[in-house]
């Protein structure tokens, strides 16, 4: 399985997302700047990986700090934090991972300092070992959801390289293959950073999966033309009420499968659903470079001048949604209850 994030004794290893799927090569970062820098920069991406990869970076910043007691660690703690909360602002598991770095710390405020710095360097482990555990269980649920056989659209890249392995929509898809039902994915290409195209295709390839790629105004034709029988797509962040943010472009194909009848799978870990924000309206949305839409690969598409939007994600409302696939079970309408439910399991 692809190692997307690693713990190592020289500091926190990522395979770095932008040169896949021509360079398979790894950066290694050893500092929590560095591993800031990383996220935002899209190195790492996907948010479980997201929220890892922070929870290695407070671990890394700690290891690194000279301070001699709890004292004198509290504010470099504190800032450390800060510089990876700014990172990226729609996955939700960045904050959830951070707010758990912090709980574990409150907890060994007694302790000195090295063993502090064990212990959440432990924790930024454990967390690793957690979300693969959770994608396998997530992989479970949601194979029994897929047709037998037939094509399934993914959009974006919601794959072991978006988590800590397996993968939470392409976690369902490999459980699904796994368990003998012969799926042909296709992955929109995902404009504009081609999530779909560069990563989903690589990892899935890497596996023997058959994988078709199509430009994303390509998935209604191939429903029309009966080739798609389901859709399954991961998430940033997932409201109290069931609307989901993900990759910018989900919400198009989520209405199109409706349009289709065809079923619209979310897959995700719980550290994705956020039960503080009610609904998908109260979600930040991330803006990011015009630059992403203006060029591609280094060459200009686009007049001078012209505007240009950079949504990173958009909301899909969950009229659209069929189920939510977590690894404490399948969540369906209305998600209201069913997620309050999960919540307490
Ligand atoms: O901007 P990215 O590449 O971080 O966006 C990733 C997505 O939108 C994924 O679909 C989402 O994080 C789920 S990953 C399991």
């Amino acid at each position: 399985m692809v190692e997307t994030v690693q713990w190592t004794d020289n500091g926190v290893v990522f395979i770095d997302q932008t040169k896949l799927p021509t360079e398979e090569s790894y950066v290694t970062c050893r500092t929590h700047e560095e591993v800031a820098t990383a996220i935002k920069d899209m190195i790492v991406r996907g948010a479980p990986a997201i929220g890892v990869s922070a929870a290695m970076g407070i671990a890394l910043g700690v290891k690194n700090s000279r301070a001699k007691t709890v004292d004198e660690l509290r504010p470099e703690f504190d800032q450390i934090c800060e510089t990876l909360r700014v990172t990226r602002p729609t996955a939700v598991n960045l904050f959830w991972a951070i707010r758990r770095m912090q709980e574990k710390f409150a907890t060994l405020a007694t302790q000195p300092v090295e063993q502090i710095k064990q212990e959440l360097i432990s924790e930024a482990q454990r967390m690793h070992a957690e979300d693969v555990a959770s994608c396998m269980a997530m992989g479970k649920h949601g194979a029994t959801l897929m047709p037998s056989s037939g094509g399934v659209l993914t959009h974006c890249n919601a794959g072991a390289l978006a988590t800590c392995g397996y993968g939470t929509a392409l976690g369902v898809i490999r459980a699904a293959v796994e368990a003998g039902k012969k799926i042909q994915v296709f992955a929109d290409e995902t404009r504009p950073f081609l999530q779909g195209s560069r990563l989903t295709a690589w990892e899935l390839m890497k596996d023997g999966i058959p994988t078709t790629v199509i430009s994303d105004n390509m998935a209604g034709a191939m429903m029309r033309l009966g080739k798609i029988g389901a859709v399954v797509v991961g998430a940033d962040r997932i409201a109290a009420n069931g609307d989901v943010a993900n990759k910018i472009g989900t919400y198009s194909v989520a209405v199109l499968a409706k349009e289709h009848g065809l079923p619209f799978y979310v897959a995700a870990p719980w550290s994705t659903v956020d039960m503080e924000t009610p609904t998908g309206e109260q979600i930040p949305i991330e803006q990011r470079a015009a630059r992403e839409v203006t060029h591609m690969a280094g060459r200009q598409l686009t007049p001078d001048g012209v505007g240009i939007e950079n949504p990173a994600f958009d909301v899909t409302p969950n009229k659209y949604v069929s189920a939510i696939v977590t690894e404490r079970g399948i969540a369906r309408a209305p998600y209201g209850e069913s997620l309050k439910k999960l919540a307490k399991s």
